[in-house]
């Protein structure tokens, strides 16, 4: 409360982040009082000693043991503060507590998913009980990415082939932003998405009516996968230019490659470009590649996913 820097952080939203806040003015303050102790010294020595005439010789500086001992210790001590005080808050954050809910996390250019155990999946936004502890289970689909929520004072990369983990508590039901705090492509800046923190009777509410991403009709079932798997951050539906090529109207119709050959949109195409999208890139689009989907989407997979872009007339 009321600390000299303050103004430099958000809102603090999760039980933890009192001891990084702790540390963070610690290390300021006394980095400013530092500041000012040395600059108020290089002044007024740079006045008292300055050469008063063409004959002042600066005099020779012998050993002073008492000032060496003092500008050891004090930064020693200094430092082994910050030490202990960072390697505990380090430890608090890793240490996920044994009643923490899990969420899993997936990544990808350029978006967030987020599945709960009852197998529904929420695109963009982390739906969590406030007042509980979350553990996120973290995977990103492609390249590294950063889970980064300032509100919570959580941040911690995402990568491919291996899970990461992170825990928060959201103090109160609310809302914060996402950001992914790695350089990641294109679409970086805009990999965003937001915590919504409920009542725990709410959250039991949402999750017993969300969508669980799984459909019999074909159709509604490609659509959710295309909103699932982030394809509209690259590819629109209403024909708008985007990274990549729009898939309205594209169904039988052909399109002229990069090579200058030209292929007709049709199943194989389709499921080419999933599986392999290097093989046959419309032209003006080579410039930003595509992930390839091969063992993230099944074969029922991208038939309903065809099916869908069927009636994007
Ligand atoms: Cu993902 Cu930056």
């Amino acid at each position: 409360m009321g600390r000299l820097f303050d103004f430099m952080l958000p809102e603090a939203k999760s039980p933890t982040a009192d001891s990084t806040d702790a540390l963070f003015h610690f290390i300021n303050e006394v980095s400013f009082i530092l500041l000012l102790g040395i600059t108020i010294s290089i002044i007024y020595f740079a006045i008292k000693y300055r050469r008063k005439s063409d004959n002042d010789v600066t005099p020779v500086i012998k050993h002073n043991t008492a000032i060496e001992i003092t500008w050891s210790i004090i930064p020693l001590i200094l430092s082994l503060i910050v030490f202990t005080w960072g390697y505990s808050g380090y430890l608090n954050l890793k240490s996920v507590p044994d009643n923490a809910y899990e969420i899993k996390v997936s990544a990808f250019k350029w978006g967030w998913n987020f599945e709960y155990s009852n197998g529904a999946v929420s695109p963009a936004e982390l739906h969590v009980p406030a007042g509980r502890p979350i553990k996120l289970v973290m995977q990103s689909r492609d390249i590294i990415h950063s889970f980064f929520v300032p509100e919570y004072r959580i941040k911690q990369d995402v990568l491919p082939n291996r899970y990461t983990y992170v825990w928060f508590s959201a103090n109160e039901p609310g809302e914060s932003h996402i950001f992914c705090a790695e350089y990641c492509g294109t679409n970086h800046s805009a990999m965003l998405a937001k915590v919504v923190a409920h009542d725990p009777d709410d959250f039991e509410t949402w999750l017993a009516t969300s969508n669980t991403g799984t459909s019999d009709d074909p159709v509604e079932h490609g659509k959710s996968l295309l909103t699932l798997n982030g394809c509209q951050s690259c590819h629109s539906v209403d024909g708008s230019k985007g990274i990549g090529p729009t898939l309205k109207g594209i169904w039988g119709h052909e399109v002229t490659l990069t090579n200058g050959s030209t292929v007709t949109v049709d199943e194989n195409y389709i499921r080419e470009s999933i599986l392999d999208p290097q093989a046959k890139i419309v032209k003006g689009y080579e410039l930003v590649p595509m992930t390839s989907f091969m063992g993230i989407l099944d074969d029922k997979e991208i038939d309903s996913i065809i099916e869908y872009i069927k009636t994007l007339k």
